[in-house]
C-alpha cells in the first residue's frame, strides 16, 4: 500500500510500516486497536500537511521493499517515520539502511513493546533513530510528525 500527498514547502516525510501492519484493525485488536492502516495514513498525512510537509506512506511485508524505500528517501525525503513491525527485533539490514539514509528518523510502535514478550524489548533500530515512541497507539505517528516538525525547523 502506498499513499502520497502533494509536495509542500518543507519537503516530504517517508512513513514506513512493515509486516502485518496491513492487517491493522482486525489483527489482535486488544493490542493494536481498531484503527486501520488507512486511518494511520490519513492521520499522519493530516499531521504532516498541518506542519507544512508532504508524506509518502508505504507498507510492505517484505524486508527488501522497506530497505529500497529507505534508499529512495535519501534523495527525496527530509525525515523518516518507521514502524518496522517484527523486523524491528531482527533486522540489521534495515538498521544499516537507516544509517545510510542520513535523515532524522523516528521509530514508532503502536503497542508498548516493553510490556510485552522479552523478544520485543530489543530493537535493532532504536540505536540509530533520533526518537522512539512506543505504546501511544496510532497517536504515536502524530507525535513522530510533531518531533520532526521541531527538529527540522
Ligand atoms: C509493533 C510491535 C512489534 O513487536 C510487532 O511485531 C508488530 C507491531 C507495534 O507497532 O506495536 O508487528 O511494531
Amino acid at each position: 500500500m502506498t499513499s502520497t500527498t502533494d509536495a509542500s514547502d518543507r519537503g516530504e516525510l517517508l512513513v514506513l510500516n512493515g509486516p502485518n501492519l496491513n492487517l491493522l484493525g482486525t489483527r489482535e485488536p486488544a493490542i493494536y486497536g481498531s484503527a486501520t492502516l488507512d486511518d494511520v495514513a490519513n492521520l499522519t498525512i493530516a499531521a504532516a500537511q498541518a506542519a507544512g510537509f508532504s508524506a509518502e506512506c508505504i507498507q510492505s511485508n517484505h524486508e527488501g521493499d522497506l530497505i529500497d524505500a529507505i534508499h529512495a528517501a535519501r534523495g527525496t525525503a527530509v525525515g523518516i517515520i518507521i514502524n518496522a513491525g517484527a523486523y524491528t527485533h531482527t533486522s540489521v539490514a534495515i538498521r544499516d539502511a537507516l544509517v545510510a539514509a542520513e535523515l532524522p528518523a523516528v521509530e514508532v510502535h503502536i503497542s508498548n513493546v516493553h510490556k510485552r514478550e522479552e523478544f520485543r524489548h530489543h530493537s535493532y533500530l532504536s540505536g540509530v533513530c533520533d526518537a522512539v515512541i512506543v505504546g501511544a497507539g496510532i497517536h504515536g505517528y502524530e507525535l513522530a510528525v510533531s518531533y520532526l516538525d521541531k527538529v527540522l525547523a
